[in-house]
């Protein structure tokens, strides 16, 4: 497994080569899943909206209560390790081996992972999430926490079903967001996204999509939609650091083809990076 890190893997800021890497068994992190981790991508050395990533790290490790490093230290090995090319730049930060002391003899893990290959469009499944906060106030409400199990459990579910991923949808079948990426889609010209208030993950991506939609001129809205809205939308795509946006083309048993709004956003997005990673 040692091809999944290109270079090497910072553990608390030290080099250590990717067959050497390793955390604590005795971990919360992974005893529990007590942590907190971020995904960027890095385009040629370049980490895309850096700052907002360590933003929403430190958003995390606040609700969580686990002490961060320094801002310009998690900066610092964030570029070093991004400086490898074209990459997504992962940062883990464990619980630490004690659950009265948070953050006490934890990791901070930075390694740069190649970019997985990343299909044309995606078929979703559409799945109730009684797990997700889904606009209901909790402690770690908005936080992206070391938990996945349940959103990994939603994707293999859906393929184990014959689609690519799932669309998760909340109580009073509120659309929500995908396991690892957030919803977009587009009615007579017009993108809809679910609004943050269903404490879907604050996607930097989908921040990113809607200043694009803005700048080409594409009107937005954002809010809270029955899932029949994304059934009956003209295009439906999916946005998230890895995916970008991409179009989708199964809704469960509703299929869709790839629109000109979808393009013209990938599009958009692409020169947005460029713009700002050029
Ligand atoms: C639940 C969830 N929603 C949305 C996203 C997309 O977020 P971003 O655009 O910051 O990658 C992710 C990314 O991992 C996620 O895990």
């Amino acid at each position: 497994m040692n091809d999944r890190a290109i270079g090497p893997v910072l553990i608390n800021g030290e080099e250590c080569a990717p067959a050497d890497a390793a955390v604590s068994i005795f971990d919360i992190g992974f005893q529990r899943g007590y942590g907190c981790f971020e995904a960027m991508r890095t385009y040629d050395g370049c980490v895309f909206r850096l700052d907002q990533h360590l933003d929403r790290l430190e958003h995390s490790s606040d609700n969580l209560r686990i002490a961060l490093p320094q801002r310009g230290l998690l900066e610092a090995w964030c570029v070093r390790v991004g400086g490898g090319g074209d990459g997504v730049l992962r940062v883990y930060v464990t619980g630490g081996l004690d659950p009265r002391h948070l953050g006490r003899d934890n990791v901070v893990v930075v390694y740069l992972e190649p970019v997985p290959d990343v299909p044309a469009s995606v078929r979703l499944d559409l799945i109730e999430a009684p797990w997700h906060a889904d606009g209901r106030v909790s402690e770690l409400a908005g936080a992206k926490t070391l938990s996945y199990g349940p959103n990994l459990a939603a994707t293999l579910g859906a393929k184990s079903r014959g689609f690519d991923d799932a669309a998760l949808i909340g109580q009073n079948d509120v659309v929500l967001e995908g396991p690892t990426f957030s919803l977009g889609w587009v009615r007579d010209g017009i993108l809809f996204t679910p609004s943050l208030d269903t404490h879907i993950l604050a996607s930097i991506t989908r921040q990113a999509t809607l200043e694009t939609a803005d700048r080409i001129g594409i009107p937005t809205e954002a809010g809270r939609y029955r899932s029949e809205r994304l059934l009956e939308a003209d295009e439906v795509f999916v946005m998230s650091t890895v995916k970008e946006v991409l179009p989708v083309t199964a809704v469960g048993p509703v299929s869709f083809v790839p629109g000109p709004v979808t393009l013209r956003l990938r599009e958009g997005f692409k020169d947005l990076v460029a713009t700002e990673c050029g």
